[in-house]
């Protein structure tokens, strides 16, 4: 079995966009690899640490979420980063073999700059040694467990590229010890967020969560964006540019869709009704999700991470140790 290996920062809770983009995609991998799931916490603190209780609560919502998804810790090695020191060791190793320019070039690391300001200064000038730097550790991540396989959203593309650099580079100065990360599944539904953005996302405030109970997702649909044009509940409307009928397609049956998509062209169907039928297909499609979440308690939690933990300890530590021996500092 080939070795699987993705990370997710615990800031937020899962929201529709990392299911339909993400989930969907492990819940199939689980069965095809070895798969180890970093919760990377190491990796959040470089932009949140200054908020260190956010990221410890998140480690166990983020990791209860992917088991509400249906992912199967008894396949999946769910793993804490800061548990694995031998990760800190090779990104340390690893530094030496990044320019500061190429990691100041690096588009993923530009954009988050660029959207951090409060924190990293209008022109990225506050930019700290940690935060540039987590491409480094993202390669240590990866190598550390020898993935092969990596699936991640295109946005980490530029990672990924990065990581493969950095083998290249450490296999040419110490001799063929790492495995390039050649297979790279991207992601590829996007989903968008109730306000119509392209994208959903926590940071724009235009997300519906897993964890979302009734009354929040009624209130968050009864706001969504639906065709501005249509201002009598019986004037015709063009449900494509509408995030109801969008969402109507993520989660409701494929006859009720193409009702929605018929009266509302016709006329025939009022937005308040709509929208009350998605509150209703919505809360049906997210019950299984958080029933399942219901059936793991906070010990449960922490006992899988603890056997993850330890199972990825195990990799790692025999990664590290061909390491040292290629780079002759096995004492
Ligand atoms: N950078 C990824 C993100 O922001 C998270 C991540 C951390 C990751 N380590 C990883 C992804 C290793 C793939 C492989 O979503
Ligand atoms: Fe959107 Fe439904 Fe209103 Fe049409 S009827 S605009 S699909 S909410």
């Amino acid at each position: 079995m080939k070795t699987i290996l993705t990370g997710l920062r615990p800031t937020g809770n899962l929201h529709l966009g990392h299911y339909f983009g993400a989930g969907i995609n492990y819940l199939k991998l689980q069965d095809e690899y070895d798969f180890y799931l970093e919760i990377a916490d190491v990796q959040a603190l470089t932009d949140n640490f200054d908020n260190p209780e956010k990221v410890r609560k998140n480690v166990f919502e983020i990791t209860k979420d992917l088991l509400a998804i249906g992912l199967d810790p008894n396949k999946v090695h769910f793993f804490i980063q800061s548990k694995i020191p031998q990760i800190a060791e090779l990104t340390v190793f690893y530094s030496n073999l990044v320019t500061v320019a190429r990691l100041q070039r690096n588009p993923t690391v530009k954009n988050e700059i660029a959207q951090k300001k409060d924190l990293f200064g209008n022109n990225g000038e506050s930019i700290t040694y940690g935060f540039l730097g987590y491409p480094v550790s993202q390669a240590a991540d990866i190598t550390a467990f020898d993935g092969e396989v990596v699936p991640v959203g295109d946005d980490q593309l530029p990672l990924l590229e990065q990581c493969r650099e950095i083998v290249r580079k450490f296999n040419s100065i110490y001799g063929e010890t790492l495995k390039e990360p050649n297979q790279v599944l991207s992601n590829t539904t996007r989903v968008k967020g109730l306000d119509g953005n392209e994208k959903m996302g926590k940071s724009l405030g235009n997300a519906i969560y897993l964890v979302d109970d009734k009354e929040t997702i009624t209130k968050k649909i009864m706001g969504a964006l639906t065709d501005t044009n249509k201002i009598k509940k019986d004037d015709p409307a063009n449900p494509n540019v509408c995030m109801v009928y969008y969402y109507h397609k993520l989660v409701n049956s494929k006859e009720n869709v193409e009702t929605v998509c018929n009266e509302c062209q016709k006329g025939s169907r009022g937005c308040v009704q709509c929208k009350k039928e998605l509150i209703e297909a919505m809360n049906k499609f997210l019950e299984p999700i958080q029933e399942r979440r219901n059936t793991y308690s906070d010990e449960k939690v922490k006992e899988i991470l603890e056997n993850g933990t330890t199972k990825a300890l195990e990799k790692a530590t025999s990664q590290l140790q061909k390491v040292k021996q290629a780079m002759k500092i096995d004492y």
